[in-house]
């Protein structure tokens, strides 16, 4: 009968060996750089493995490792994903009852069998090891017990030795879904499980090199590279410069050896110069890089070789929307090439410690990486509230104060620091996330410190449980001052405190969900603004939502929380990455490529001033320069710049031709090919502005020889002229039809249009606007008049918008002049009743036929833009056909607008209808409406209409990042009560 430990966290393993370093000998004869694949002492275990499914470890057979095999299971793998049972996603709550440390009985559990060969020799040892099994697992060697461990992202390493024989072996692994340890395991992803990572032996000689660690002191011209070891045996070690030229060799040494090198070349992100080194045994040699780096805080400032650095960074998880949490070298590679190629230099690897493999291609491509324990207990929160205690925080570290899960928290960040211990790429430790603060993390943090005083100490959820004394997070425990979300104007409070040492970090700020983020570029003017502040990393790189299938066109279908038939679930907050899960880049992640520029420009007293913001390349290295001058959107100058731009300098640049431009725009581009971004690609770009914008309305003169009338009809005010006829309603105040010589302009009625498809980052005021129906407000109209001069006809309104139960919305007095070569100026008021949310937008909803779906703008473009989302828009000229930046969020949301637009021609072949405005204004064509983006809950629900969806805007509000930070900055929430605005339409026929 198995002895059942996955309830006790008194016991975290068996049989494992102590954690070590994570590295892969070779065979003496091998190149030991190869991929670890290659090396003849590794055994893959991967593949298809015979599958047991049951309801509880109970329910095995007592000889579970016997199980009769019911189907097959990929190995890496999740079940849930490879058709039993369904994955579940949940946020903060635990998807189980909150009992630690039991789980329930009915606790999915899979018996996965395979057989191996082996052909054992004298003084040869069977190390078996699994880089991450979900949530705990049992093992067996031809049907001997071998141990257990838990730890879902942490290696555990078996001796097998003595149960391996001669010819076939069977291994038998019993893995289930819950265990003590799943209370640790309350990160915010879907909540699968199985054997998510590799399977192999590892076949090593006994005198071997158990593990070693290489530390280094970066001097000013020189630098010891120190390597220090456990074995049994001497080791001879080699170290090779990154040009693979021998440094120094070092025969038959024990235990520790210093290699000096002379004026190093130093590994940053920027320039991630890898040394070699090699330690070889008898029978084994490995190959191990080394980033010589100096990672410090000097008078509050954060450093990289003594230069200062801003973290520039990402969250990620690894997720695959076919594979789930088994990710591949191709999926690693495809995440890294995509953040270098956006500008992002740190990732944080939340909220546990990734493959092995993908912190060797972080130091080798160079990113900054926070590797973070396997460590959330979130659901704490949840657990402790009551009916009195709604939305009370102050249970968060209700599990972390249970004292018997102090050693189960420190085994995880120990097992951590010990695996990853000699990848340059970490620059700190986490201690997990949202976990609250205890003495099992003063301890933690205190026993990394000693570990490695190397890599900074990180740890942001320091809250303590209510009545707890305050806890001593000062900086003998923590290296940096860490936060979540915070609104811009909260990083001034820091900023105020003088008496603080430490430097300021957002390990999580600029929610990406859905459209989104807004408002990212204020961060970073703070950012560069001020040396304590380190930077951060958005919320989050990729969307994991669950491929099922793809629809007609080829795009892929994605399902989210909810959608598995979960009882308890938190809908589409998985789908809140930078990236869709296919990894195609959301418009998100082209704002923050830009925010993230490597370099700044801007005009000072007339000069233009270019800053780089790299701290270790020449900007000149790796970018050119080329700028345009423009005005009205016509390119009136253009040229190149030298670059002769220094790691965080700037230099000066006078144009000749700036005079008469309105905008100048500096684009830089890839000087070099690189696997990530091909030469001459836009890497960034900077656009001033030289002179303001104009309204580009035109004079209206009354053309000699038109006439106009003006009818009052039943149903409104006909208005016609010789090529034009437009029907007023008398019910809405708006144009009902307009034709231009002949021609129908309009499909619908025009409306006033107060509403947006609310985008996740709209969650605050979604509600309210649902509860003032802004979606359907009713139009009443009090007084309609009409009246006539020479130059056109005029027609004046009072009405406004309301719907049921409240007082109306929005009052709004205005004229309609329309002139006789068909142009329609309208003049509007507006009056906001009191104590109403903030608008989505105001503005004028045409429908119009499916032909007119092109529009010729003059705005921000050519990407979408919102008033706080348009860095990586630019003022100019533009094309579009409708939908072409819209983009198709999985859960449909407002997308695709045009902010700060002065012109605008919608059209097709037949008719078009030119737009200017008394103010700047704000469009957006599409085919989908607003009523039906609204209710569809996946985007396979939604199809385009026919005809065309044309939203003008006086104004839309800012997108924020409020589906976890904040709101949209006060000055793009359309608060105001007093409206003023001015349009002006002339349908035109084309043909
Ligand atoms: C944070 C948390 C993340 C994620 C995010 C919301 O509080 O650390 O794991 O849940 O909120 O998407
Ligand atoms: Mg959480």
């Amino acid at each position: 009968m198995q002895q059942w430990v996955h309830e006790n966290p008194g016991i975290l393993h068996i049989g494992t060996l102590e954690a070590r370093n994570e590295f892969t000998p070779f065979a003496p004869d091998q190149d030991p750089f190869e991929a670890k694949e290659g090396s003849r002492l590794r055994i893959s275990l991967n593949g298809l493995w015979d599958f047991s499914p049951f309801d509880a470890p109970e329910e095995a057979p007592d000889a579970w490792w016997n199980a009769e095999p019911v189907r097959k299971m990929p190995v890496p793998g999740n079940w849930e994903m490879n058709g039993y049972g369904k994955p579940v996603y949940v946020n903060i709550r635990y998807p189980i009852p909150y009992d630690p440390p039991y789980v329930p009985h009915k606790n999915p559990t899979g018996v996965y069998r395979r057989t191996f060969s082996a052909h054992p020799e004298p003084g040869m040892r069977w190390l078996l090891n699994f880089e991450g099994v979900d949530s705990c697992f049992y093992v067996c060697v031809n049907g001997c017990f071998l141990g257990y461990s838990q730890g879902t992202h942490n290696t555990s390493e078996f001796d097998a030795t003595p149960f391996i024989k001669e010819g076939a072996n069977e291994l038998a692994v019993m893995v289930l879904k819950w265990c003590d340890g799943t209370y640790l395991e309350d990160q915010d992803k879907w909540r699968m499980s199985g054997i998510i990572r590799d399977v192999f032996f590892l076949l090593r000689e006994e005198k071997q090199i158990r593990r070693y660690q290489v530390s280094q002191e970066v001097r000013e011209n020189d630098c010891s590279v120190q390597v220090d070891w456990q074995a049994e045996a001497p080791v001879s070690l080699e170290l090779l410069d990154p040009d693979g030229n021998l440094v120094e060799r070092a025969d038959r040494q024990y235990e520790r050896y210093v290699f000096k090198v002379d004026h190093p070349r130093l590994w940053t992100a920027e320039s991630p110069l890898l040394y070699s080194l090699i330690l070889k045994t008898e029978k084994e040699i490995i190959g191990e890089r080394v980033g010589i780096r100096r990672i410090e805080i000097r008078e509050g400032v954060f450093c990289v070789n003594g230069q200062s650095v801003k973290l520039r960074g990402v969250n990620r998880h690894e997720s695959n929307p076919v594979t789930g949490a088994c990710v591949s070298r191709e999926d690693m590679l495809q995440d890294l090439y995509l953040m270098k190629r956006y500008n992002i230099n740190a990732i944080r690897t939340s909220h546990y410690p990734p493959a092995p493999l993908f912190l060797r291609l972080c130091d080798e491509l160079g990113f900054y990486v926070i590797d973070e324990a396997d460590v959330e207990s979130h659901g704490s929160v949840e657990a402790s509230l009551t009916t009195d205690h709604d939305f009370d925080y102050s249970g968060i570290a209700l599990l972390a104060n249970r004292p018997d899960y102090a050693e189960p928290i420190l085994d995880r960040i120990r097992c951590m620091v010990e695996r990853d211990i000699n990848r340059p790429c970490v620059i700190f430790w986490s201690m997990g996330n949202e976990s609250g603060y205890s003495k099992a993390f003063e301890n933690a943090l205190r026993w990394v410190g000693q570990r490695d005083p190397s890599r900074l100490r990180h740890y942001q959820s320091i809250h303590m449980l209510k009545d707890y004394p305050e806890p001593d997070t000062g900086s003998d425990v923590l290296d940096m001052i860490s936060t979540m979300y915070p609104a811009p104007e909260h990083i001034d409070e820091f900023l105020k405190k003088t008496d603080e040492t430490r430097p300021y970090f957002m390990c999580e700020y600029a929610h990406a969900m859905g459209n989104g983020p807004g408002g990212a570029e204020a961060y970073w003017n703070k950012i560069y603004a001020d040396p304590r502040l380190m930077g951060g990393c958005v919320w989050e790189w990729c969307d994991h939502g669950i491929r099922a299938g793809t629809e007609d066109d080829g795009t892929p279908v994605y399902r989210y929380g909810g959608d598995f038939g979960e009882e308890n679930h938190d809908g589409n907050f998985c789908i809140d990455g930078l990236v869709f899960p296919d990894r195609t880049p959301h418009r998100g992640l082209q704002e923050i490529c830009q925010i993230y520029r490597p370099v700044r420009a801007e005009l000072k007293d007339g000069v233009f001033v270019l800053r780089n913001m790299l701290s270790f390349t020449a900007a000149e290295d790796l970018l050119t320069c080329r700028y345009e001058i423009e005005k009205e959107g016509v390119r009136v100058g253009e040229g190149r710049v030298g670059l002769h731009l220094p790691p965080l300098q700037t230099q000066e640049v006078c144009l000749p031709e700036n005079g008469n431009g309105q905008f100048v725009r500096f684009v830089f581009e890839a000087r070099n090919d690189t696997e990530w971004r091909k030469r001459g690609e836009p890497v960034c770009f900077e656009q001033i502005q030289l002179s303001p914008l104009h309204s580009q309305e035109k004079a209206h003169r009354a053309e000699p020889g038109r006439k106009l009338s003006a009818k009052e009809t039943s149903s409104g005010f006909l208005v016609s002229g010789e090529t034009f006829e437009y029907l007023i309603s008398r019910e809405t105040g708006l144009p009902e039809r307009m034709t231009v010589n002949g021609q129908q302009v309009l499909t619908a009625p025009v409306k006033w249009n107060l509403w947006r498809a609310p985008t996740d980052n709209d969650s605050p005021w979604k509600w309210k606007w649902e509860r003032f129906h802004l979606a359907d407000l009713v139009p009443r109209v009090y007084e309609i008049t009409s009246d006539q001069d020479e130059s056109g006809a005029l027609i004046r309104v009072k009405s406004s918008l309301g719907w049921q139960s409240h007082f109306p919305m929005i009052r709004l007095d205005y004229q309609l002049k329309i002139f006789e070569n068909g142009e329609l100026k309208l003049i509007a008021d507006a009056e906001v009743a009191e104590e109403r949310p903030p608008l989505p937008r105001f503005g004028l909803y045409f429908q119009l036929p499916e032909e007119m779906d092109r529009a010729d703008y003059l705005g921000y473009g050519p990407y979408e833009s919102y008033p706080d989302k348009h860095e990586a828009a630019w003022w100019g000229a533009f094309s579009e056909k409708a939908d072409e930046y819209r983009e198709r969020h999985i859960r449909p949301q407002e997308s695709g607008a045009h902010t700060g637009c002065t012109r605008l021609f919608v059209h097709g072949e037949e008719t078009g209808m030119e737009v200017s405005a008394d103010q700047p204004f704000a469009f957006r064509l599409t085919h989908y409406s607003q009523r039906a983006e609204t209710a569809a809950a996946h985007r396979d629900e939604l199809r385009p209409e026919k005809d065309t969806f044309l939203c003008l805007d006086w104004a839309q509000a800012g997108i924020g990042s409020a589906s976890c930070g904040p709101g949209p900055a006060e000055e793009y929430l359309l608060t105001q009560k007093k409206i003023r605005c001015g349009f002006l339409l002339k349908p035109v026929r084309i043909c």
